[in-house]
């Protein structure tokens, strides 16, 4: 069980996808981070930025490049977790274009987040990995900000400064054209930044040769009570087509909007209906918070929450309402949940305090959990929580996706046996109820119509009559149809006959023509990893 502390139900506020070509997760070797300014003038301070690191496989080298600065390595066991101290040097200024970039890369996957900080002023961000970045972003629009938005932008002072954009380049050079009432035209080099100050009016489009990262935000917007500090948030690439977006609770209506990119417009909150729709990107804003909110396309299946210290983190969980049973937290279920409609749709919600390293995960479908918090100087932070996998498991956590592969042609058993081993993999071995009713869901999803009767890795001995399983599992949960399987003649090897949605098994002649189901076991977290 992770370490979590249940909490009332109250929100944010200041009180398989198998057939999805690519699956989503914020998992990678490679990743770009940028600072953005952190400004309250009142505070003069060095910030004291972060980033937060966890490894998923043992044995992970982490390498951690400052610009000129310097450069680190170390090592994280799967499931580790660190935060590493950032140059106060890194933090952007109002020049530009900046060098002042962090660059991670690390020899397995891992997950990086973001951790500004300036006195009170805080914010996190997930790092999207560089693999998973886009040429075409657009902005959302800016939310209205009373003390920040609605004053005369020629007066510049700190909070009066307008919003801007953070260009952040991969490591080649790029050239990034961004285009509204005017176009500017970048040319980036390597590791470089560029900030871009956005017009109210004419939200621009930010197209580029090469991927890049795009972060919106202000340097320091007001809050409540007359302070102020950073607001950013990373965009995702724009995505294509319509999109659903659950909204997770955020307290009270008051001041909470909606930001949407397509087409853009600012959404009030409708606390009866927490569900909209948008060709583009959804940011979710409360003063003090820019959060990204999840398509429903984009659930995953497993995530890490890590406790930042000095604050309080709480993860919230979005969830089908009649499967809140597969979450879990850690080894375990999480205890005792409370569980409350999110209203206008399927979803319940619920949060729970994380005092440690947690790895929340679905058994046997895809959810949305966001990271948050609060630190004792008043300022609300958070962000998607990395996704680790899109590939439930009732197992657990996955790492690396199991492999179900169904044969091009039918062919005989001993074939079938032949024809997985030849692509290093098994005849499936299905030898338990759970087991079955996963694999049964994910051939659902796949297999083409043609495919009816299929082979599995059960069969019978020659010498004493008995079955037995290719992996040699004990043979205790069947799933034979009615009046099966016959004597010794009736046959030697076990077919599986799609009927509907279930597949009972005969026992049939090892020469007849079925498709082979050939599997390849999944790398789960490690349960001693799950404390
Ligand atoms: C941090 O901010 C608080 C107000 O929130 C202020 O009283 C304090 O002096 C600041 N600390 C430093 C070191 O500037
Ligand atoms: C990582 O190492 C630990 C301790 O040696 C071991 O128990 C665990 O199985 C390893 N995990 C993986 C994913 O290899
Ligand atoms: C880099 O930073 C780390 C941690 O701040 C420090 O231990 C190390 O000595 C620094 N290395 C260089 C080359 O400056
Ligand atoms: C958090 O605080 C604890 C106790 O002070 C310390 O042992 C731990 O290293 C800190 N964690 C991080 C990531 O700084
Ligand atoms: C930033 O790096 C580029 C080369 O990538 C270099 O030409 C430029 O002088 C650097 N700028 C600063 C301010 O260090
Ligand atoms: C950009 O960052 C990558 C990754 O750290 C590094 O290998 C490369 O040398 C950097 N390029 C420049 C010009 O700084
Ligand atoms: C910096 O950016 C601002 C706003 O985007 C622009 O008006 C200004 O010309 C830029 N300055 C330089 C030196 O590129
Ligand atoms: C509030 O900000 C001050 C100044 O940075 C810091 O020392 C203090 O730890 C913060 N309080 C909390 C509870 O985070
Ligand atoms: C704002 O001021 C009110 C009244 O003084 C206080 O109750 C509240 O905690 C303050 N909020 C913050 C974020 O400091
Ligand atoms: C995460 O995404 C990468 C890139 O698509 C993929 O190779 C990897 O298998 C995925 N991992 C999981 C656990 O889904
Ligand atoms: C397996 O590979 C061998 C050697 O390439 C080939 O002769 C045989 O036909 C293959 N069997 C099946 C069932 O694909
Ligand atoms: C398919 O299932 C239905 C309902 O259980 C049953 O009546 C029917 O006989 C089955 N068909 C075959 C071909 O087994």
């Amino acid at each position: 069980m992770c370490p979590v502390l249940l909490l009332l139900l109250a929100a944010f506020g200041p009180e398989s996808q198998f057939a999805a070509a690519l699956p989503e997760n914020s998992t990678g070797q490679r990743f770009f981070v940028v600072y953005p300014e952190n400004i309250a003038y009142y505070h003069p301070t060095p910030p004291q930025n972060r980033v937060r690191i966890t490894a998923l496989f043992n044995n992970t080298v982490v390498g951690i490049r400052q610009y000129t600065y310097n450069y680190t390595e170390y090592t994280l066991n799967s499931g580790e977790s660190n935060e590493y101290a950032v140059d106060a040097r890194l933090e952007l200024t109002r020049s530009n274009i900046s060098n002042g970039t962090l660059q991670i890369t690390s020899t397995s996957a891992i997950t990086v987040q973001a951790i500004s900080v300036r006195n009170g002023s805080m914010q996190t961000a997930l790092v999207i990995p560089a693999d998973r970045l886009g040429t075409s972003y657009r902005p959302p629009p800016i939310p209205n900000i009373p003390g920040t938005t609605d004053v005369d932008l020629s007066l510049y002072v700190t909070e009066r400064a307008p919003f801007r954009l953070m260009i952040l380049n991969a490591d080649r050079a790029n050239t990034v054209t961004v285009a509204g009432a005017t176009t500017q035209v970048l040319q980036l080099q390597p590791n470089q930044t560029a900030q871009v100050w956005l017009q109210p009016d004419a939200l621009p489009t930010v197209t580029a040769e090469l991927p890049v990262s795009v972060a919106f935000g202000h340097s320091c917007a007001m809050r409540d009570n007359c302070t102020c500090g950073l607001l950013y948030t990373p965009l995702l690439p724009v995505p294509g087509g319509n999109q659903d977006f659950p909204v997770p609770p955020s307290g009270s209506a008051y001041d909470t909007s909606l930001l949407l990119s397509g087409p853009s417009s600012v959404v009030p909150l409708d606390p009866n209906s927490l569900r909209v729709r948008s060709s583009g990107s959804v940011v979710l804003y409360l003063p003090g918070l820019l959060l990204p909110l999840t398509a429903e396309s984009s659930f995953g299946s497993c995530f890490v929450v890590n406790r930042i210290n000095d604050t309080q983190t709480f993860a919230v969980v979005l969830v089908d309402k009649d499967h809140t049973d597969g979450v879990h937290a850690g080894k375990a279920a999480l205890p005792n949940p409370q569980w409350a409609a999110l209203p206008g749709t399927d979803y319940v919600w619920t949060r729970f305090e994380v005092l440690n390293t947690c790895f929340i995960w679905h058994s046997s479908l895809t959810m949305a959990v966001y990271f948050g918090g609060t630190n004792g100087n008043g300022s609300l932070f958070g962000n998607p929580a990395p996704v680790i996998s899109t590939f439930p498991d009732y197992r657990g956590c996955v790492l690396t996706p199991e492999v179900l592969l169904i044969g091009e042609q039918a062919m005989g058993w001993p074939e079938s046996v032949q024809y997985c081993r030849n692509r290093t993999l098994e005849l499936i071995s299905i030898s338990s109820t759970p087991f079955q009713a996963q694999t049964y869901q994910n051939i659902l999803q796949t297999k083409s119509s043609s495919v009816q009767d299929m082979w599995i890795g059960l069969r019978r001995s020659s010498q004493t009559g008995d079955w037995y399983w290719l992996n040699t599992d004990p043979v205790t949960d069947t799933d034979w149809d009615v009046g099966e399987p016959g004597d010794v003649d009736a046959g030697q090897c076990t077919m599986m006959s799609l009927n509907g949605t279930s597949f009972p098994w005969s026992d049939e002649d090892c020469c007849q023509p079925a498709f082979p189901i050939c599997y390849g076991k999944p790398v789960l977290l490690q349960p001693t990893v799950l404390v």
